[in-house]
């Protein structure tokens, strides 16, 4: 028998106070019954409560299967070569494998890690059949396709290592009944600091800037024509999530003229008033307001393609671009041309439509009409040292919860047993 209740994780912000959830639950479980237990816990901080509150899921298909210890676990991560066996705390990385080897090898578990991932032949699609667990990662997405779901018969869960889980075919991981879990909040920080950085460097045009010093060069006429402060603009993030809300509030200090944001779920009136962010509901609207646009939104069926040529053409001219969300989330030619034209000023961020990107890719090199306002860099901003440590943390907490038979942490279900727990992936 299960029994379980949350139905606050279901109130939306803006009905409630934030002294309004007041309690917390544990549950115990043997394989056979679960109790739900309700507590008064200490009253979180308002961040928390935030993230894990308001922008929690419901939590109520978090009931994990039986599991046979020696199951195989297939983790598709990148190469770290030299770099990885020189430090450590490389973790997300083939060489240092999340720091679990020892773990799970004591745990009697098959761990198998290859950064192998395209094509019939790759280590992924080898072995995917006989996997239960998959952990990968954004920064070098194994994609679990659907026909890839027809082959995972074994398939019951797959972890991400960091946030954003759009590279599993969310949809047929739902009709597979494969759960699927993130670590959310690992990286969060790591990418709003992102960013900030981002949004700086192109107002004030460093990039140019440097390679010019690199080229021997010093001509601050050509630098100081198109660089700007980012006080007094206005700056406005699609979707005020865990990253998007971070960004707003890491801006406050910069004195910006209006803090914009876009998002299906409104912010907790306190929230908005904390950051003084002011929401627009039509899209095309908010993009024409901002000098400054951030893409903190997942990839999903609604944001796939979402800055397109349209979109673009509502953007303020001369406006900056930052995505650290999701490469398919911007049309990749459009911004190319919108840059070139200097529709955009420029364009920064670590996501790439393709990872990695080939090298022609038109984002590496694309300018502006004065050469500059080109901040793209490989997906990094999620994967600083501290994140690493935080998700592969996260990685172990849910495997041992998972072995344990012990219910995840709300916050990290995207998908549960057969349905979708997170409530970021789109309005269903
Ligand atoms: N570059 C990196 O290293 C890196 C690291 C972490 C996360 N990310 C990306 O950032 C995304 C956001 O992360 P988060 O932790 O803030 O997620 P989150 O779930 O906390 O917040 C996502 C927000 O986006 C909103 N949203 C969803 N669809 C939308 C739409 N169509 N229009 C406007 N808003 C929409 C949701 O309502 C939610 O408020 C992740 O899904 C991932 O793709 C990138």
């Amino acid at each position: 028998m299960t029994i379980l209740s949350r139905p606050w994780f279901g109130l939306t912000g803006h009905t409630i106070s934030q002294e309004a959830i007041p309690y917390g639950t544990t549950a115990l479980q043997s394989p056979k019954i679960r109790i739900l237990f309700l507590y008064r816990k200490r009253p979180a901080s308002w961040q928390e409560r935030y993230d894990n509150d308001w922008l929690g899921t419901t939590g109520d298909s978090t009931e994990t299967k039986d599991t046979q210890p020696g199951a195989p676990i297939l983790a598709i991560l990148y190469n770290g070569f030299k770099a990885a066996e020189e430090e450590p705390r490389l973790l997300g990385t083939v060489e240092n494998r999340l720091g679990l080897q020892e773990w799970l090898t004591s745990q009697g578990h098959e761990f198998i890690v290859s950064s192998s991932k395209e094509g019939p032949d790759s280590d992924f699609q080898k072995h995917i059949t006989d996997a239960e667990i998959l952990i990968t990662t954004p920064f070098h997405p194994g994609y679990l396709t659907a026909d890839l779901f027809e082959k995972a018969k074994k398939l019951k869960l797959c972890v991400t290592a960091g946030v954003g889980s759009d590279h599993i075919d969310l949809n047929a991981a739902v009709k597979h009944k494969v759960q699927v879990l993130e670590v959310s909040g690992s990286n969060v920080v790591s990418v709003a600091e992102h960013v900030i950085m981002s949004m700086l460097l192109l107002v004030r045009n460093f990039v140019p800037a440097h390679e010019m010093i690199e080229r021997g060069d010093w001509q601050v006429s050509d630098i100081a024509r198109n660089a700007f402060d980012l006080e007094g603009k206005v700056v406005g993030t699609i979707g005020a999530g865990r990253i998007g809300y971070r960004v707003l509030q890491r801006l406050v200090p910069f004195d910006c003229k209006e803090l914009l944001y876009y998002d299906y779920a409104a912010l907790p009136q306190a929230a908005a008033d904390a950051v003084k962010a002011r929401r627009v509901e039509d899209l095309k609207e908010f993009v024409s307001q901002c000098d400054v646009v951030t893409v903190n939104c997942p990839l999903h069926e609604g944001t796939k393609g979402l800055v397109n040529e349209e979109l673009l053409s509502h953007f303020k001219k001369g406006a900056w671009l930052v995505n650290t969300a999701r490469g398919a989330i911007c049309d990749k030619d459009a911004v190319a041309k919108a840059l070139k034209s200097g529709h955009l000023s420029g364009y920064a961020g670590d996501v790439w439509n393709v990872q990695p990107a080939p090298k022609d890719h038109v984002w590496r090199t694309m300018k502006n009409p004065l050469g500059g306002g080109n901040g793209m860099v490989p997906h990094y901003s999620g994967t600083t040292l501290d994140a690493q440590t935080r998700y592969a943390n996260g990685v172990k907490s849910i495997l041992e919860n998972y072995f344990d038979n012990k219910p995840q942490e709300p916050q990290n279900i995207i998908v549960g047993l057969g349905k979708y727990e997170t409530k970021a992936y789109g309005q269903r």
